[in-house]
């Protein structure tokens, strides 16, 4: 009688154990997958990142010149949530660190824009610019040169 128990339990107990392992299997394939899904999941480079910011740039100032202040806050807003994603997609490389540095230029440029100050805007837009080339001067970007835009990049868009 002992020994059918015995043999009872321990079969109860290899089965709880096999359905375990069953599930531990499922579960690692799933975290498998989901591994796989991160690995392959687009991220913008830091290149990348910086020709949207450029072009935001741009449109930033055409827009500051023109008096439109709803489009000046738009364009605004694009360059800080760029500026976000460098931190965010960027964060392993070094120089994505010093990114707050155009930061004290923005809050100023908003003020401008707030105020319908044209010569603040000018001068604050000046100082972002300034603080584009510093960073990229002091990472070894010396040539990549940014400066106040002669001419709207798009043909296509009125500011
Ligand atoms: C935190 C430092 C930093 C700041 C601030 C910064 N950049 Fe850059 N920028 C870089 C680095 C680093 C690269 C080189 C990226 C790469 O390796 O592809 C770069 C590259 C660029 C490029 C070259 C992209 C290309 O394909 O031609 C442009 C344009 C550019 N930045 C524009 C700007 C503008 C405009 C601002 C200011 C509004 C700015 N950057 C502010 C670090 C910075």
């Amino acid at each position: 009688m002992k020994n059918i128990i015995t043999i009872a339990l321990l079969s109860i107990l290899f089965s709880c154990n096999q359905q375990n392992s069953d599930i531990t299997a499922e579960l690692q394939q799933r975290i498998t997958n989901l591994e796989d899904k991160i690995g392959n999941a687009y991220k913008p480079g830091l290149g990348e990142l910086m020709g949207s910011i450029q072009m935001h740039h741009s449109k930033l100032w055409f827009a500051g010149k023109a008096k439109n202040r709803k489009l000046a806050e738009f364009e605004l807003h694009e360059l800080k949530e760029i500026i976000a994603d460098v931190s965010t997609f960027q964060s392993e490389r070094k120089e994505s660190e010093q990114i707050g540095m155009i930061s004290p230029a923005l809050d100023i440029i908003e003020t401008a824009i707030k105020e319908n100050n044209s010569p603040l805007f000018e001068r604050s837009y000046r100082q972002l610019t300034n603080s584009c080339n510093n960073c990229h001067r002091i990472n070894h970007y010396e040539y990549i040169i940014i400066k106040v835009p002669e001419v709207p990049v798009f043909g296509n868009q009125e500011f």
